[in-house]
């Protein structure tokens, strides 16, 4: 029988954890800030400002709000960042992703300074991982790692396939798991016979961005799979990249949709938040 990876309550132990560490930090006297800059109303970007906010006041991490107009400038954007970089009390800034077409999404990123970035999106925080060097993670893949660790998956020697190359989840994820010595294979929308391919994998790491793609054609007998994605089928229900149904006879582990990936994300923002003060050092 499959074991499901239970991102809900994993996020929870994290956060408790965190917790834990914030206050031992406030009981030095140390307190920890988050700058949140959202830009516009976009309402899933609402959504998961808000609930970045309260993952913050549930761990007793102090966070700032900057609710900016649709029509702010690049200038006046790069301004406020500049600002909160040269500002002493911030330990994190986060700029909620996506801007107004009018804004250059790489100029912000890389104005934040790389020892605040605690989404993990600076090209030297991408560096420092590729290289092994201490820096921010981004926040998905490493909430991934996370969740096969304290579902006492084992990654040392895997073999193992990563399908989706993006710079947020399947780049990075890639470094991660090679970090932890698995062999690893990053496929994407031009590898050939991707069947075959991911058939290889002990553990699959889905973020292909289709809803319910991979069938159990894809997954090897006992695998163990990640499903990064996240859609509403035709029933307006939420599903993943992977047809949970069809593959789960098939597996020895599997994150659901809702409540796999998901919750770990904010969770690891927090732990990035956590770990700036030791960064910053
Ligand atoms: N938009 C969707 N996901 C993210 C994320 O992880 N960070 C930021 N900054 N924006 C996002």
């Amino acid at each position: 029988m499959a074991k499901i990876i239970d991102g809900k309550q994993i996020s929870m132990e994290l956060k408790d954890e965190l917790k834990e560490r914030v206050a031992e930090y406030r009981a030095q006297g140390i307190e920890i800030t988050l700058a949140v800059i959202q830009v516009g109303n976009d309402k899933a970007s609402s959504v998961y400002v808000g609930n970045k906010k309260k993952a913050c006041e549930y761990i007793g991490i102090h966070s700032l709000s900057y609710e900016l107009e649709e029509d702010t400038t690049e200038e006046e954007l790069l301004e406020l960042i500049q600002k909160l970089n040269g500002d002493d009390r911030v330990n994190g800034i986060l700029v909620q992703l996506p801007l107004p077409e009018h804004i250059d999404e790489d100029k912000v990123i890389e104005t934040i300074d790389a020892k605040k970035d605690v989404d993990g999106f600076h090209p030297m925080s991408v560096g420092a991982l590729s290289i092994g060097k201490k820096g921010f993670i981004s926040c998905t893949p490493y909430g991934i790692i996370e969740l096969l660790q304290r579902s006492g998956t084992e990654i040392d020697g895997k073999e193992c396939v990563v399908i989706g190359r993006s710079n947020i989840v399947g780049k990075p994820m890639s470094m991660l798991l090679l970090r932890e010595n698995a062999t690893v294979t990053v496929a994407h929308s031009h590898t050939k016979n991707l069947k075959e391919v991911a058939k290889r994998a002990d553990i699959l790491i889905v973020a292909i961005g289709r809803p319910q793609f991979i069938d159990h054609e894809y997954v090897k007998e006992g695998a163990v799979v990640i499903d990064v994605g996240i859609h509403r089928d035709d029933n307006n229900k939420l599903c993943g990249d992977v047809n949970y149904e069809d593959v789960f006879p098939h597996v020895s582990a599997i994150t659901p949709v809702p409540g796999g990936v998901g919750p770990m994300t904010i969770a690891m923002l927090m732990k990035n938040c956590v770990n700036a003060v030791e960064i910053q050092k």
